[in-house]
C-alpha cells in the first residue's frame, strides 16, 4: 500500500458562507492538517433512500422538508492542498424534529416524511461539494450536527461530523468535546451564516457553484 493510499482528507466546510478554515490552522509541518475523524454514530440509514441526491429537502416530488433550509458546501483536499476529484461525498442527520430516518431511533418524534435524511455527491474536478439541506437541530443527548463519510479510490474512507460553530449545547457534547483542541474543533465547525453576496448570485443563476 503506496503513502497515497494512508491518506485521510481534508474537507472544507462551509455552509451558507464562504469557506470558513482559518488560515493559521491550515499548515503544520509543512501539511495540510486534516480535517479530525468522528464516530458514524448508529444512525447511519438502515436501508437507503431511493431518492439520495444532493438535496435532502425534498423527497421525489414532495413538499418541502421542515427546518431551515441551508447549503452545505465546501472542498475535499488530500494533505498536499490538491483537489480530490470524483470523491464521494454523503451526509446524514436527524429531521426538523429531531429524528433519523433508522428503525433502531428511540425518539418517539414524528418523522418528517419530506426530509429525505441522506444524500450523496461526487465532487467536481476541483474537489468541491455541495448540499441542500436543513440546519441542523439538536435531539435527545447531542448537540446539533450532520454527520459525513468521504469515500474515494486511493484513501481511506473519512468519517466525520460537521457542528454549528458557537452552539450553546456544543460545550456539553462528548463527541464534539472529543475533537480535541479548540483549533481542531473549528475545522468541523460551520457558521450557517447568511449567503454572501457571491452565493446569491451564483443561486439567481441556477450555477452550482
Ligand atoms: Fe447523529
Amino acid at each position: 500500500m503506496t503513502d497515497t493510499h494512508r491518506r485521510r482528507f481534508l474537507i472544507g466546510l462551509a455552509a451558507s458562507g464562504p469557506l470558513l478554515l482559518p488560515a493559521p490552522l491550515l499548515r503544520a509541518a509543512g501539511h495540510f492538517v486534516l480535517t479530525p475523524p468522528q464516530s458514524a454514530g448508529p444512525f447511519y440509514p438502515d436501508e437507503l433512500p431511493l431518492d439520495r441526491d444532493n438535496d435532502l429537502t425534498v423527497v421525489n416530488d414532495g413538499e418541502q422538508a421542515k427546518g431551515v433550509i441551508c447549503n452545505v458546501y465546501g472542498r475535499i483536499l488530500d494533505r498536499s492542498g490538491s483537489p480530490v476529484p470524483r470523491a464521494r461525498v454523503e451526509i446524514w442527520q436527524c429531521d426538523a424534529n429531531g429524528r433519523y430516518h433508522h428503525q433502531g431511533d428511540p425518539n418517539n418524534a414524528i418523522q418528517d416524511p419530506n426530509f429525505q435524511g441522506f444524500g450523496t455527491t461526487t465532487t467536481d474536478a476541483n474537489g468541491r461539494y455541495r448540499f441542500r439541506t436543513i440546519k441542523p437541530v439538536p435531539y435527545p443527548g447531542r448537540t446539533p450536527h450532520i454527520h459525513f463519510m468521504v469515500k474515494g479510490e486511493a484513501f481511506e474512507d473519512l468519517t466525520t461530523q460537521l457542528y454549528i460553530a458557537g452552539h450553546p449545547q456544543n460545550s456539553k457534547d462528548t463527541l464534539y468535546r472529543n475533537v480535541g483542541s479548540p483549533e481542531l474543533r473549528q475545522l468541523v465547525e460551520a457558521d450557517f451564516v447568511a449567503p454572501a453576496p457571491a452565493l446569491q448570485s451564483w443561486r439567481q443563476n441556477g450555477t452550482l457553484w
